[in-house]
């Protein structure tokens, strides 16, 4: 009766069945502070009492089948709720067109009450338990998630650790002069730490926010900034700091939220003559946080915002018997994806799928094309160099191709923090815009106008082949273009990721039941692909899944197996037609078309991708 027991598990047996590992792990990192790890505890169990009983509910049952979020059954959309309904309840007004968009897991971007003009989008939070006043109350969050519930919806958002905005009052009171609050933060009186600092710490904003300190003229000292100047780091190794902050994570559980995106998490502990990222105290903070998750809120789950290169990405799964987080990015496949965009060669993009499909099953992917933030090229360059590419020009290569620099690119998009030192600009730029609709339609060309359609959908295909949770930029269902009115806005104009945060063109929005508009090509061919991938359990994140040869470097091709059902899926990147060979084709019809394969050779478009499926008894 073991299903019984687990639904009857209460917070004390969860706590007496992980306390251990949580106690010594506390312990290590916090020096035997009895006093603190004893706050800790009271405040979990502070947390549970608070937890209403239909998220109890949701708890237990979600531990029956705590591999809930690992089918291929959850399509997530991410949007800013001013950008999409003006405020929250504007967004719950609109959720009848989230159904029609097949989205069942909904990423809010930060929502939480942040300066004006020094917010970093939301990123700098100035209280953690208050709703931005111009998008609504907690209220209104607490409503939005009950019905996106009842609506069989996931709600994700994000939890910003790393800082507080300067306004928070812990902030406002280490510059006043409270010790206690300074040491939340990393308080120094001279230049002599943070200069040995800066000598090991790379730097995340080198355009738009140089150097990882900033001088504090009320408090009259230096504190560190990692990102932006009104953004201060917290000291987690103060353990007051993790008390608190495991708290404010918690009461968001509490709303109603379904999945806590750790911001920024990387870069949570801080040492002296190291990079500062990916220290080994971050697994131990991280490992904490999944204990008191479990403990408190067990149907809540995880998602490490880690923008690393592979080898520092999957150490945050943890291991099989102590995992992390329970959801990671899948972001060099993402920047790979664009590098094969401007390419229109797939060897990179191959020898990075080969390595994500050799992990374990059990480590989930959020899988996207394009994100509120720019996009950073961390390619495997050692494989590049392979074929004759160096780091820096095949960064400038990109980066003129996707800017629609390079002659006869139809992509659009923008430079993001140009660092001409290291020649290491990132980009910005929408999927519509990226895949050249928004130059195609400007010349009014039909032709260049389809190729644009064709090559923004087998992107999205692409990436619903792969295991993990796709999730959706808000806007690409319409093939929305890039917003360049930020250029206008003084508050805005200096950090070009606002190119792809426009407002949700809704009136474009209108034309997507109409299948001759771009809207609607788009529109319909997502919503078929969306629904392919949820109603055939080959797309489940348990299949085999691998790479088939296509002796062509630009078409890609993967194979899944699942159950007794088989996938076989062509993406041609190239700008030319291709034909792909297959080599049963009398086993295969055209998942989309139902059509019999009877060919051995089918012929792609540039742009185009094809889905053969095959079941057997
Ligand atoms: C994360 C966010 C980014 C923000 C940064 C600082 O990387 O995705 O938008 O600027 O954290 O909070």
């Amino acid at each position: 009766m073991e299903s019984t027991k687990m639904e009857r598990l209460t917070f004390d047996e969860r706590l007496e069945a992980l306390g251990p590992e949580l106690k010594s792990l506390y312990m290590e990192l916090y020096h035997d502070d009895e006093k603190a790890y004893s706050y800790f505890i009271d405040m979990l169990r502070r947390s549970y009492e608070a937890r209403s009983e239909q998220l109890k509910v949701r708890d237990e049952n979600r531990q029956q089948n705590p591999d809930w979020y690992k089918g291929c059954d959850l399509v997530g959309m991410l949007m800013y709720v001013d950008c999409y309904g003006g405020n929250l309840e504007g967004v719950r007004q609109k959720l009848d067109y989230l159904r029609d968009c097949h989205v069942n897991y909904l990423h809010l971007m930060p929502l939480l009450e942040s300066p004006e003009g020094k917010s970093d989008g939301g990123y700098a939070v100035s209280d953690f338990r208050k709703v931005q006043p111009s998008l609504g109350t907690m209220e209104d969050l607490a409503l939005l998630s009950r019905d996106c519930h009842q609506r069989g919806m996931v709600l994700c958002l994000d939890f910003v650790m790393n800082h507080t905005s300067e306004d928070h009052i812990w902030a406002k009171k280490a510059r006043e002069g409270d010790i206690s609050c300074q040491e939340r933060y990393f308080f120094y009186d001279n230049w002599d730490i943070p200069n040995e600092y800066e000598k090991t710490v790379p730097q995340v904003f080198p355009t738009t926010a140089p150097g990882n300190f900033t001088w504090c003229e009320e408090a009259k000292k230096v504190v560190m900034t990692t990102f932006y100047p009104y953004q201060w780091d917290l000291n987690y190794a103060n353990p007051v700091v993790f008390n608190d902050m495991t708290e404010n994570m918690l009461f968001l559980c509490n709303q109603g939220v379904d999945v806590i995106r750790l911001d920024a998490v990387p870069y949570i502990w801080k040492e002296l003559g190291t990079n500062c990222r990916n220290l080994p105290q971050v697994h131990t903070l991280v490992r904490l946080m999944r204990l008191s998750c479990e403990i408190v809120c067990p149907s809540c789950l995880l998602l490490g915002e880690v923008v690393m290169e592979p080898s520092k990405v999957v150490p945050y799964f943890g291991s099989v018997e102590k995992p992390e987080c329970h959801l990671l990015y899948n972001v060099t496949t993402m920047a790979t994806t664009w590098h094969t965009v401007a390419t229109h060669d797939v060897k990179l993009l191959r020898h990075q799928l080969g390595q994500v499909f050799a992990l374990p099953r059990e480590y989930t992917f959020l899988n996207y094309l394009r994100c509120h933030d720019d996009i950073g090229w961390g390619l495997d360059y050692d494989f590049l160099k392979n074929f004759g590419s160096d780091e820096v020009a095949h960064k400038k290569f990109l980066n003129d191709f996707l800017t629609g620099k390079w002659a006869g690119s139809p992509s659009r998009g923008e430079l993001y923090n140009d660092d001409p030192r290291l020649g290491d600009a990132r980009l910005c730029g929408t999927t519509a815009s990226l895949c050249g609709l928004e130059s195609a339609r400007k010349e009014g060309d039909q032709w260049k106008i389809d190729w644009a359609i064709r090559v923004d959908l087998m992107l999205h295909a692409y990436m619903f082949t792969l295991s993990g949770i796709p999730v959706l930029y808000s806007g690409d269902e319409i093939g929305q273009e890039n917003d360049y009115t930020y250029h206008d806005n003084p508050l805005k104009a200096a950090d070009s990721r606002y190119l792809h945060r426009g407002a949700m063109n809704w009136e474009a929005a209108e034309r997507r039941l109409d299948p001759g508009s771009v809207e609607g090509r788009l529109f319909a061919g997502l919503r078929e692909i969306e629904i392919v991938r949820t109603t055939h359990r080959v797309f489940n994140a348990g299949a085999d899944v691998w790479l088939m040869d296509t002796w062509d470097d630009g078409v890609l091709a993967i194979g899944r197996y699942y159950e007794g059902e088989k996938l076989a899926a062509y993406f041609n990147f190239a700008e030319q037609e291709k034909w792909v060979r297959v080599d049963t084709p009398g086993e295969f019809y055209n998942l989309k078309t139902g059509e019999k394969i009877g060919d051995d050779s089918i012929c792609l478009p540039p742009g185009g991708y094809i889905w053969l499926f095959a079941e057997f008894e």
